[in-house]
């Protein structure tokens, strides 16, 4: 059977046959015979903007590998450090690579006292962290105005490693502020997730010891949202960084696009559904509203996962872990009753809705301790290497600006009054 397509341009009869590469067929065949017809697909449902070698998603599967390695596999064996430097650079670290890598990352994590002192205590006190930290970012450009210098592969490495590792600074600090807390500097004696929570959460003591369990926890969360190919904030930082912006520009408009409900947001969103259905035995009535389309069952369904999401499988055991140590979250038994029933209604079966990486997240983070509004920051500070490693991708791809086109539907042109 011919691995192609032929369309036939029915007002001509011409037809052309454009072959089915990695399962897609390229708009540029497609021109050629119908150059003035536009695809129309709004939210990118049937559109692949790029070609991608960092994560491979099977969502009828339950797929998902970085750079090849499963999921499953990073989470078990790997650090966050280590799956940041294999999205960018496309290979696991040796041993001298990784601390090398360790080195560059933790002695980077010290902000701008300026950027302390004068801009993240200029807002209002009851800031959102993640509005900070949106505008926090594309603050950083003003502080590395040479990052302007995309294609200085030096430059890029030192706004790579600078991002990755002023994150976890950025949002506790953000943190700091909205709790009305002292800022805490970072700790270079302590890994990447310790030293994130020690900036949460120290106050008189010395040195913080991050118990090691919530630490691992931490870590392993930040492996699992790394990456996930083309959603919503990486699109935003392909987009913005195809006009060639300066990466930190890039990435606050994808931490604004992680945002929102639909995407980094869902996790509050889960929290706060759970305590609104407030008992075991509401579960029932919340979902006949969700089933007659009043309200949605957040941490549900996803644009591509069609079975469970694999993340959300790792996720519950690493819950169980956690409230090993800081006791079970309250909302947790709503939670599973929501999941047993859910996934054995028809409703929820014929529509191939299953438990998303947000449907336990967010239980996790609230049983130690992180406040509903930084869960989305929470996301965007591991996302931040999977968004760097699409930027990189895309500027060593001579990609071109992107500018989609629209279809027109509005008036004729008609004449000012009078
Ligand atoms: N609860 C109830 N019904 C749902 C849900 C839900 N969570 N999600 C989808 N549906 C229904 C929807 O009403 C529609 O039904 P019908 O065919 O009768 O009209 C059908 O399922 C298809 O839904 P859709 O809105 O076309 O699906 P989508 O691919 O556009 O939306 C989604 C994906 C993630 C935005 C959506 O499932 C949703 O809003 N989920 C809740 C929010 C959430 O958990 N988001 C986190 C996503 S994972 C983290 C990330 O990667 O960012």
């Amino acid at each position: 059977m011919a691995e192609s397509v032929t369309i036939t341009d029915n007002r001509t009869g011409e037809s052309i046959e454009i072959p089915i590469s990695n399962g897609g067929i390229a708009a540029s065949e497609y021109r050629k015979l119908l150059g003035d017809i536009w695809f129309y697909d709004p939210a990118f449902i049937q559109t692949a903007a790029c070609s991608s070698s960092i994560t491979f998603l099977d969502g009828d599967k339950g797929i998902l590998r970085y750079r090849g390695y499963p999921i499953e596999q990073l989470a078990e064996k790997s650090s966050f450090l280590e799956v940041a430097y294999l999205l960018i650079h496309g290979e696991l670290p040796g041993s001298d690579q990784l601390a090398e890598w360790t080195h560059e990352i933790t002695h980077h994590t010290f902000i701008h006292e300026n950027m302390r002192k004068r801009f993240l205590e200029g807002f209002h006190y009851d800031a959102h962290p993640m509005g900070m930290l949106v505008s926090a970012v594309g603050a950083l450009s003003t502080f590395y105005p040479e990052a302007k210098d995309i294609f200085s592969i030096e430059s890029r490495k030192k706004q790579i490693v600078r991002l990755i590792a002023k994150m976890p600074t950025l949002a506790a600090a953000a943190h700091r502020f909205y709790v009305g807390m002292p800022f805490v500097y970072p700790d270079n004696s302590q890994n990447f997730p310790s030293n994130f929570l020690s900036m949460m959460w120290k106050t008189a003591e010395h040195r913080y010891e991050p118990n090691p369990v919530l630490a691992k926890a931490v870590d392993i969360l930040f492996i699992l949202h790394a990456d996930h190919e083309q959603n919503c904030s990486t699109t935003a930082m392909r987009v913005v960084g195809s006009s060639h912006a300066d990466p930190y520009s890039a990435c606050a408009a994808a931490c604004a696009a992680l945002y929102g409900p639909r995407h980094g947001g869902a996790n509050e969103a889960v929290v706060r559904m759970l305590g609104e259905i407030g008992s075991y035995d509401n579960v029932d009535d919340y979902l006949a509203r969700v089933k007659a389309g009043e309200v949605r069952l957040q941490g549900f369904g996803h644009r591509v996962y069609k079975s469970y999401d694999p993340r959300a499988k790792i996720i519950k055991k690493v819950a169980d872990e956690v409230f090993s140590i800081t006791g079970k979250n309250e909302l947790l038994d709503i939670a599973l009753k929501l999941e047993e029933v859910a996934l054995s209604d028809e409703y929820f079966l014929s529509r191939k809705l299953y438990p998303n990486v947000d449907f336990y997240s967010g239980l996790i983070y609230q049983a130690m301790g992180f406040p509903i509004n930084m869960f989305p920051v929470l996301f965007a500070i591991p996302r931040t290497a999977g968004w760097l490693a699409h930027w990189v991708e895309l500027l060593d791809q001579d990609s071109k600006i992107a500018r989609p086109r629209q279809l027109y539907v509005g008036p004729d042109a008609r004449d000012y009054p009078g």
